[in-house]
């Protein structure tokens, strides 16, 4: 690929595919499935020029607010690419890891993702984190409980309680931070995603809407990344 300095953990809000289909005067149902074609195009992608990492945004712990309708077809659009992509996912050495409150998902999807988890655990090319009723907030949330129930319990005492640790109750435990955030469609938010792990990642904005997000756009925004000079609070 000729690329240097790859990121070795990208995150990705896919933002703008409602605005897609419109600009097409399509339903958003039309957005969101060239969005997923686009999210295979992506983790190909990143497996290609060697992420390790690569975090996507599906769905937030907010978006339960959207039409009914809407959080349905979302919903039989992921069970119907985990079928597809599976396949692919094992001969390609992908691991799915899904990051959020999976617990609270429809009964058939968890059933889906739990599935894909089992079948692809032992893959170790690209991990894909697919954030689905994931919210950073939520997630530290759920971590605090965690460690106050150790500490509640007698196993852990307060002072013990540092980043190292934190880090070890996140969805991500064991990965690298993101190295680069790419987020689509104009918005210029973290919208919720992965805060703690974003402390020192890079930023990427950019217009173009994320059906629209191909490899070449993918390319552009590693060669923006690659010209960034990282001090991680240093000088
Ligand atoms: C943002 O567009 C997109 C979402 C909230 C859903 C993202 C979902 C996909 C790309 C498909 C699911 C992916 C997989 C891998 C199953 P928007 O609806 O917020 O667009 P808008 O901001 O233009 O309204």
């Amino acid at each position: 690929m000729g690329i240097e300095k790859i990121p070795r953990h990208v995150a990705i809000i896919m933002d703008g595919n409602g605005r897609w289909a419109k600009l097409r005067e399509k339903p958003r149902i039309f957005g969101h499935r060239k969005g997923v074609e686009r999210a295979k195009e992506a983790s190909e992608f990143a497996l290609e020029v060697g992420i390790e990492v690569l975090s996507l945004y599906a769905f937030s712990t907010e978006n339960w607010a959207r039409p009914k309708d809407e959080v349905e077809f979302l919903m039989t659009l992921l069970e119907n690419y985990l079928d597809k992509e599976l396949p692919t996912m094992v001969e390609k050495g992908i691991r799915f890891h899904p990051i959020g409150r999976i617990h609270q998902l429809p009964e058939s999807t968890r059933k889906k993702v739990l599935e894909t988890v089992k079948a692809t655990e032992k893959n170790d090319k690209l991990t894909l984190n697919l954030a689905l009723n994931y919210g950073g907030q939520a997630e530290l949330v759920d971590a605090f409980k965690s460690l106050a129930q150790m500490v509640l319990e007698g196993h852990l005492q307060p002072r013990e309680i540092q980043e190292k640790l934190v880090e070890e109750y996140l969805y991500t435990r064991g990965q690298p931070p993101p190295d680069l955030l790419i987020r689509t469609s104009g918005e210029r938010r973290i919208s919720n995603f992965l805060l703690w792990q974003m402390a020192y990642t890079e930023f990427y904005f950019t217009s173009t809407l994320w059906p629209d997000f191909d490899r070449a756009e993918f390319l552009k925004a590693l060669l923006d990344y690659q010209k960034r000079e990282r001090r991680f609070g240093g000088v």
